[in-house]
């Protein structure tokens, strides 16, 4: 994964600067943050603005523009970039490289990087197969640089042989798979995002000492609200009455009633990017409670119940909508009921779990889950909450940054 990843992407002028495009979007998919700078001859191929709509950000293509060096500079840029990806690179840009000219912005920049540096090149079979091509290429490497492909076959000058790019998904893959580009620390993947969690139980009062109440101990919740903490996120926890002390630097709103939490949560959403509702909300509530204790009376009594609103579902249909995760907790048929609730609440992901079983779910240390979206599903085997809050964490930040 890409995740935050900061990629710049040079462009040079070849018939496979369409490909790049594709390159972005697939980039962007893996959760990189991507910028792109052409040469003149690229944008000869393709529009810069394409490369703009695609990356979210403004194309650069000019070494000397007062602007530019204001804002994002050569230097700046070079500095910004934790990996730098030329694709296509011709056989022109090529032999810049491996003598360090420095006439335009993408070979500057390639002087002034520290990152790591890797050469998609596309060329002419011929081109390629020449003794300097290829002793530039060794050059190349031997400077520390990663060549990807080129590939064989037919080519759009009519020859076949080696030059075509590699598929922007080959490239992909290759940097995704890179040792460099694996995150040795915690992975701060949601780095500056509002994550909202719900969690614990609610209770339902039935007169001034009685409530109807759950198994829920709010362990799955406090976990996701400590690997976001450590994923970097801005983390706001409502959460039910639970024995257990929120981490010190999340904003802990505590509830008692399904009414308060949805109060508590609806107030809140929209100011936040992702909302994970991990809670065991009740779903009925007594319709009236006592103003003083109930007497025990008749051998058998009643007691009306008045359905809760759904949170969950009613976050999901808010203008400003986050990133809407739900948790469904089953006893039998956890896939069928899962996937329901995903659609049918209009989810992005949700989370099941087993639950009245000997292992997991309510109020153990460990848990298992079965997650879903509506074009995957990923199992994460039973382990301690903590872990297996990191692991989700981790998916819905990858399924977040796919989304938007
Ligand atoms: O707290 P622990 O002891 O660590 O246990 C963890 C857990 C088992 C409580 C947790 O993993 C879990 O499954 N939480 C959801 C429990 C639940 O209420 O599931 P449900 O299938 O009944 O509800 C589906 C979803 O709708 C849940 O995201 C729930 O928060 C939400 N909901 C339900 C009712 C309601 N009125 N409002 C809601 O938002």
């Amino acid at each position: 994964m890409l995740i935050n990843k900061h990629i710049l992407l040079g462009v040079s002028g070849g018939i496979a600067a369409y490909k790049a495009a594709e390159l972005v979007r697939l980039l962007r998919k893996q959760g990189a943050e991507v910028r792109v700078v052409m040469t003149k001859s690229a944008m000869q191929f393709i529009a810069p603005l394409t490369f703009q709509a695609l990356s979210g950000n403004p194309v650069h293509s000019e070494l000397l523009d007062a602007d530019a060096e204001n804002a994002m500079g050569h230097i700046s840029l070079a500095r910004w970039a934790d990996l730098l990806i030329i694709a296509p690179a011709t056989a022109n840009l090529i032999a810049k490289l491996t003598h360090g000219l420095a006439d335009d912005l993408l070979s500057t920049l390639y002087l002034a990087a520290t990152c790591p540096v890797y050469v998609a090149p596309a060329m002419n079979q011929a081109m390629w197969n020449k003794t300097v091509t290829q002793e530039n290429i060794e050059k190349l490497q031997h400077h520390g640089v990663k060549i990807i492909g080129p590939e064989q076959g037919d080519q759009a000058c009519g020859e076949t042989g080696y030059g075509r790019m590699s598929e922007p998904v080959a490239i992909c893959n290759y940097l995704t798979d890179a040792p460099e580009n694996q995150s040795s620390s915690p992975v701060q993947c949601l780095q500056g995002l509002k994550v909202l969690i719900s969690t614990g139980p609610t209770r339902e009062p039935l007169d001034p000492v009685r409530y109807l109440t759950n198994r829920s101990s709010g362990k799955m919740g406090y976990a996701l609200a400590n690997a976001a903490l450590k994923a970097g996120a801005e983390v706001t926890l409502v959460s039910g009455p639970v024995a257990l002390t929120a981490p010190a630097n999340c904003e802990l709103v505590p509830v008692e009633t399904a009414a308060q939490m949805y109060e508590a949560v609806m107030s809140r959403a929209s100011g936040h990017t992702i909302y994970i509702g991990a809670a065991a909300v009740a779903d009925y509530s007594p319709a009236i409670m006592q103003s003083e204790k109930i007497k025990k009376q008749e051998e058998q009594t009643t007691i009306i119940l008045q359905k809760t609103k759904d949170i969950l579902a009613d976050v999901a249909k808010l203008d400003k909508r986050p990133f809407t995760v739900g948790f469904a907790a089953e006893t039998h048929n956890l896939e069928t009921y899962a996937r329901d609730k995903l659609v049918r609440k209009k989810l992005d992901m949700i989370a099941a779990n087993w639950v009245g079983r000997e292992q997991g779910g309510f109020d153990s240390e460990q848990n298992a889950l079965h997650v879903f979206w509506e074009s995957g599903e990923k199992t994460l085997a039973m382990t301690d909450k903590t872990r297996l809050a990191e692991q989700l964490i981790s998916l819905i930040a990858e399924r977040f940054f796919i989304k938007s």
